[in-house]
């Protein structure tokens, strides 16, 4: 099978990755890529966003499955021209993606379903943003009510930042979302979607905060870990039954049936769990960490999604063990990331219990390896427990050189505790 990969970050030198561990995959091409991925791929010039440009690929490299990593594109319906020109594809719709890139669909679908989550506003006129932010509180959350990134997110106690940060967004023009804090715990979980057919991987946690003990701004995630040694399989299967299952089948209920992965962004708080999110793609860096335990034929996975045969495929099997990403952050990220600084040490992990992908990296004309993105490579451990996958990543991660640059260093070492259930489970 040749494989054409859309996408450019570590989250896409994971798929790559996985999808060469496919005896089935006879050739992985990226497109645009980036220098790690380079090493383990044909890489091809593309813009993710032109129809035109992806179809025109596709063809040219004969594919056999094309997967559409970043959620713009799927906003923008690539996945629907690509299906169009004959190719399998995985990814949703331009339809289905709403449940990432319409707030107001995604709370729409969610209602529907009866699943819970946050209590919503969107406010678009700066002279309504204090009565709004009234009704919200103590802890504030606001976001951006577009694609942003995790980055237009502020959770805050602070009234005033909570304000500073709605007026901005509202300043540039977009339109504010402002939520009620869900206590608990986050969890992130993937599912392969066909239809109404919902094949859960393993659950993850991603770290937002840019510091340690969950300090500082929001970033798009500064690592992650699977699986969750503190999540009860009786909430996984919650999860799924309640949540995941009954979203999928009111996609397919509305004629937009989602066909790709769907991530839901979860806390799991005193009334159980409650959504966050809804992704139309698989998450960063979540996907690094749990494709290094996945034992099975990757590209089958998605192959079968793609063509409308999840339910004939055997469900992923999973290593043993524990796997942790950490992501190296250049200077001054999530603010304005310094780039151009030169990379040391970040050469292929060949032991099989480390990987160094690549997030935002570049190559200078005299080859050397620059930092060319905010978060600039991905640390991925794996080990027997999550303690043995903590040191060896961050073994690794000492090896590597960028000037200026910072990481967590508590990624999967922080307790969680889910509180104490004050509504019994249905
Ligand atoms: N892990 C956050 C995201 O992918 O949006």
């Amino acid at each position: 099978m040749r494989v054409l990969v859309i996408g450019s970050g570590a989250r896409e030198h994971a798929l790559v990755l996985a999808l060469r561990r496919d005896p089935s995959v006879t050739a992985v091409i990226a497109a645009p890529g980036n220098p790690g991925i380079g090493q383990q791929a044909e890489l091809r010039q593309v813009d993710p966003c032109s129809a035109e440009a992806v179809v025109a690929l596709a063809t040219d490299v004969a594919a056999d499955l094309v997967v559409i990593g970043p959620e713009v594109p799927l906003v923008l319906g690539i996945a629907d021209a690509v299906r169009a020109a004959g190719f399998p594809v995985f990814g949703p719709s331009a339809d289905a993606a709403r449940i990432e890139g319409s707030k107001a669909f995604a709370k729409d679908v969610m209602a529907a379903a009866g699943v819970r989550t946050a209590h919503s506003e969107i406010v678009d006129n700066p002279a309504d943003l204090d009565a709004a932010l009234d009704r919200f509180g103590p802890t504030w959350v606001v976001k951006d009510d577009g694609l942003a990134a995790g980055k237009g997110v502020v959770v805050t106690a602070d009234r005033r930042a909570a304000r500073d940060h709605g007026a901005e967004l509202l300043e540039q023009g977009h339109p504010v979302l402002l939520e009620s804090f869900l206590d608990g715990p986050e969890v992130s979980l993937f599912c392969l979607v066909d239809g109404e057919t919902v094949v859960p991987l393993l659950p993850a946690q991603d770290h937002k905060r840019v510091g340690d003990g969950d300090s500082g701004p929001n970033t798009g995630g500064m690592g992650a870990y699977t699986p969750l040694p503190w999540l009860p399989a009786e909430t996984l299967t919650e999860i799924v039954e309640d949540v995941v299952k009954p979203v999928a089948a009111e996609l397919v209920r509305r004629g937009s049936a989602f066909s790709g992965l769907l991530y839901a962004g979860l806390a799991v708080g005193s009334n159980g769990p409650a959504v966050v999110e809804f992704n139309c793609r698989f998450g960063d860096p979540e996907t690094q960490a749990v494709l290094a335990l996945l034992d099975s034929p990757f590209a089958e996975l998605l192959h079968a999604t793609a063509t409308g045969r999840l339910a004939e495929v055997e469900a992923p099997r999973w290593k043993d063990g524990a796997a942790i990403t950490v992501v190296l952050a250049a200077e001054n990220y999530p603010a304005r990331p310094r780039t151009g600084d030169v990379i040391t040490g970040a050469e292929d992990s060949l032991d099989g219990d480390t990987l160094v992908l690549h997030a935002g990296t570049g190559q200078r004309e005299d080859k050397a390896l620059v930092s060319a993105g905010g978060r600039v490579l991905n640390v991925v451990g794996v080990g027997a427990d999550l303690a043995q996958a903590r040191e060896r990543a961050y073994a690794r991660l000492a090896q590597i050189k960028l000037p200026g640059s910072h990481f967590r260093t508590d990624i999967g070492a922080t307790e969680v505790v889910i509180p104490e259930r004050a509504v019994a489970a249905e």
